[in-house]
């Protein structure tokens, strides 16, 4: 028995691009310093709570009114990027990966934080080869809270512990070993490192290294 669980942005799509430029906005207009540096500790963190890190010390000065008009905006800028996905949006290897998961037999989910996950989903035309979807709007307690993860294995029928997680994000890769799977991670270790793997990108992921996760933590 397996399963594998994909977070989406980061890892099947570049929208981690889009979220940026949607936060970049939404900074430049309220006059906050922000940077690509700075918008890599927004991976895989939720909205509001991105909002918080972009603001930093300047949080202060914005009523909860205001930082939810900001985060709505942020959104709305985001909605606009993400109309244009099409199934080549995918991220190299991504399509090829859930293929030879379906023909193995091993079923596949998305768990993202993404509240705008499901259209980016049937955007990227991925839902025939998915057995289930989790998104941000379905559970309380975000990543690095393992909820998502454990919603996701529920739905795909797998214990915890027979699933591999595939996650960009270092919130992301600490909801994983909490929730008590296997995970491998995507990109820069200093972010990812704690995943039992480190790879870097999605097309170095093979059925036959998911398999040597599980069976024995033996990779190949
Ligand atoms: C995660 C992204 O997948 O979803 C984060 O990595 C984003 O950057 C989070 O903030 C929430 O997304 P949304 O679409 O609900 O604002
Ligand atoms: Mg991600």
């Amino acid at each position: 028995m397996a399963g594998v669980i994909f977070d989406l942005d980061g890892v099947l799509v570049d929208s981690a691009e889009f979220h940026y430029r949607a936060w970049q906005a939404l900074a430049d207009r309220i006059g906050v310093p922000f940077d690509r540096q700075a918008n890599e500790a927004l991976r895989g963190v939720d909205r509001m709570n991105s909002l918080l890190l972009l603001l930093g010390p300047h949080a202060v000065r914005f009523s909860e009114a205001e930082k939810e008009a900001f985060c709505a905006e942020k959104n709305a800028q985001y909605v606009l990027l993400i109309a244009d996905i099409t199934p080549a949006g995918l991220l190299p290897g991504a399509g090829e990966l859930l293929t030879a998961l379906r023909a193995a037999g091993i079923p596949a989910a998305v768990a993202s934080s993404s509240k705008n996950a499901r259209p980016v989903v049937a955007s990227l035309g991925i839902e025939s080869l998915l057995t289930a979807i989790v998104d941000g709007s379905e559970v309380k307690r975000a990543k690095p809270d393992p909820e998502l993860f454990l919603l996701a294995a529920a739905r795909l029928g797998q214990a915890p512990a027979q699933c591999v997680v595939v996650e960009d994000a270092q919130a992301g890769v600490e909801a994983g070993l909490a929730g008590g799977m296997r995970v491998i991670g995507i990109g820069d270790p200093a972010r990812v490192g704690a995943a039992q793997r480190v790879v870097h990108g999605t097309d170095e992921i093979s059925v036959a290294m998911i398999r040597g996760l599980l069976e024995d933590g033996v990779t190949v």
